[in-house]
């Protein structure tokens, strides 16, 4: 799964055997390296990604794992670095009128965590990749809601509460979905900016690295997947 057109359009273009399925939004079946997958192009947001997941499990989707990018919340993070989410919350979820914590949804965890086996294989997959380029790639905790963050304060209250390592708009909703719908799940974000000031600006001139770098892990993943 990616939201944007510049997350998927290379794995699309490398997609053998393409069937175009109708869904809540774009959603192709095909082979990846010989491997059946299901790509869906969710939209921007926490709704489409629920929407997205809910389809491909639909599809025939037996693990989801969504690439795309996010901005940089760690101070020990930067641009082209990379985040396997190990927890997931809701940053705009507020309940606190009813004494909960920020963050919550009444009825739900506290947070999502991730499968372990497939956020393994993809983190082991994304060093291979991304450490010899220069790139860091961390586990940590992200944090989504439908807001691009582009102060420099929000990013300290991020941190501050969450102990966020990277801010997003679709991944705890991916993993609020996929608990309830019982799939496996991992979420891959590249940093394309620093969600301060700057985000604006450093966003867009960063979504093409980050399409070429998406496509090299689907395709590495896709390798190591049963292929059936
Ligand atoms: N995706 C990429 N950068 C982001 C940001 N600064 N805020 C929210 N989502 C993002």
């Amino acid at each position: 799964m990616g939201a944007m057109e510049d997350e998927v359009r290379l794995i699309r273009a490398d997609l053998e055997e393409i069937e175009e399925l109708d869904g809540p939004c774009e959603l192709l079946r095909g082979r990846l390296e010989g491997t059946p997958v299901v790509l869906a192009k969710c939209g921007i947001g926490k709704v489409n990604a629920a929407l997205a997941a809910s389809a491909m499990v639909q599809a025939g989707a037996t693990s989801i794992v969504f690439t795309g990018v996010a901005g940089a919340v760690a101070s020990e993070l930067g641009i082209g670095d990379v985040v396997v989410g190990n927890k997931f919350s809701q940053h705009d979820a507020d309940d606190t009128a009813f004494g909960n914590p920020i963050g919550i949804i009444p009825g739900e965890p506290p947070f999502w965590e991730p499968n372990p086996d497939l956020s393994a294989a993809v983190l082991d997959a994304l060093r291979e990749l991304e450490e010899p380029r220069g790139h860091q790639v961390v586990a940590g905790p992200i944090v989504s809601g439908d807001q691009f963050i582009a102060q420099a304060e929000k990013v300290a209250w991020l941190r501050a509460t969450f102990g966020a390592s990277a801010v997003e708009m679709e991944g705890a909703a991916l993993a609020q979905a996929a608990s309830h719908l019982g799939v496996p799940f991992a979420v891959v974000r590249i940093l394309s900016d620093s969600a301060d000031g700057d985000a604006v600006a450093d966003f867009p001139a960063f979504l093409n690295d980050a399409a070429h770098r998406g496509r090299d892990l689907a395709h590495a993943l896709a390798k190591q997947a049963p292929r059936t």
